[in-house]
């Protein structure tokens, strides 16, 4: 590789990673997303590396006319147009096992701060209010979480279940009859699970076959009262359904590190550094209906980012490009 064009990357990242390659490469840093950048500015480029707000498509493909490796920086890989890509014979890499325990520790933040009612009871004592009304919360002990995608961050959600006593169903196109055993989980259809949970948490990958998976049809299937938790892809559920089952009682509350749409609430955020009034910033995240609801929290598509995660994202990609050069490519990914 003697060119590489790294997009959306911190200084820290930057800083990690210039220090990994040698002098024969010309390793190029972009904090913006790949689309947002003039594309004759890396137009020599061989090896692209993007995180998921980049979208990578065939018209890029057509203007890149040495590339041959996207090293994507995730686990998903829905933005980059993996089929294309391949019929151009270029390789597309991901970070498949970097933060398994990350997200799924983040997944029991959102899950423990909706049962017991803690993003509630922080807004109250920092007024210094410690009355309890209205905070009394759930024991998790003795309920079902449905695990929708039961892979490598499933497991860890399953794992974490177990341990807090919580029964688990887990709906997935794969099975694994040894680890449902050894986990003490069952699989179930996706209408039982949506039927007998009262935690429901995703965690399969976005595609066509996935693409709402939860939607205004099947969303009246779910139990009466349940949680919802996505740290998965937002467009897994249809906005509508979430909507109606927020307000129909359907779900008691929603713990959302993702959500559909959720690229326009980051550009607006973005527009904090572009000296936009900050009026009109709050009155488009007032928008975002909801924002407003007391029984949704929403966290940023942070799931991923702990310290130690982040580390294992960047050295996989190192290994990634590296193993590619060497013509050994691990983690490879097909449309
Ligand atoms: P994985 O590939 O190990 O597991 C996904 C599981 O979903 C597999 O068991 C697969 O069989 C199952 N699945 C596939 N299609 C399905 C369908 N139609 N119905 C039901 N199950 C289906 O992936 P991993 O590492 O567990 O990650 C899952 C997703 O989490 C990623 O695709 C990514 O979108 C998201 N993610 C979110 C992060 C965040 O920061 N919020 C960070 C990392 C991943």
């Amino acid at each position: 590789m003697k060119y590489i064009a790294f997009f959306e990357t911190t200084k820290q990242e930057e800083h990690f990673l210039r220090k990994k390659f040698g002098k024969g490469v010309s390793v190029q840093f972009f904090p913006e997303k790949i689309q947002d950048v003039p594309v004759q500015k890396f137009a020599k480029t061989d090896a692209i590396s993007v995180f998921i707000y980049s979208v990578v498509t065939k018209e890029l493909f057509a203007k890149l006319k040495n590339l041959k490796l996207i090293a994507t920086r995730s686990t998903g890989f829905n933005h980059i147009d993996v089929k294309n890509a391949a019929k151009r014979g270029i390789t597309v890499m991901n970070v498949p096992y970097y933060g398994e325990n990350t997200v799924a520790e983040h997944t029991f933040a959102l899950i423990l701060s909706l049962s017991r009612n803690i993003h509630k009871a922080y807004v109250r004592t920092l007024r210094n209010d410690f009355s309890l009304a209205g905070l009394q919360g759930f024991d998790l002990k003795g309920k079902t979480l449905g695990v929708i995608g039961g892979g490598s961050i499933g497991l860890h959600v399953i794992k974490m279940a177990r341990g807090f006593g919580l029964k688990v169903l887990v709906y997935d196109v794969r099975q694994n009859h040894f680890l449902a055993e050894t986990l003490d989980f069952s699989y179930v259809p996706l209408t039982d699970l949506l039927q007998h949970s009262d935690i429901i948490s995703l965690h399969c990958p976005l595609n066509e076959q996935t693409h709402h998976l939860l939607n205004i049809e099947n969303i009246k299937q779910v139990k009466k009262g349940a949680l919802f938790i996505n740290t998965a892809r937002g467009d897994l559920i249809e906005a509508r359904a979430l909507h109606y089952a927020l307000n129909n009682g359907i779900f008691a509350g929603a713990g959302l590190d993702v959500f559909e749409g959720e690229e326009l609430v980051k550009e607006e955020n973005q527009m904090l550094t572009r000296n936009v009034p900050v009026e009109k910033l709050q009155a488009l995240l007032q928008k975002s209906i909801l924002l407003r609801m007391e029984n949704v929290i929403i966290t940023p598509h942070m799931a991923f980012d702990s310290v130690e995660a982040v580390e294992r994202i960047l050295q996989t990609t190192v290994d990634n490009i590296v193993a590619f050069e060497h013509g050994a490519p691990k983690y490879v990914v097909k449309g």
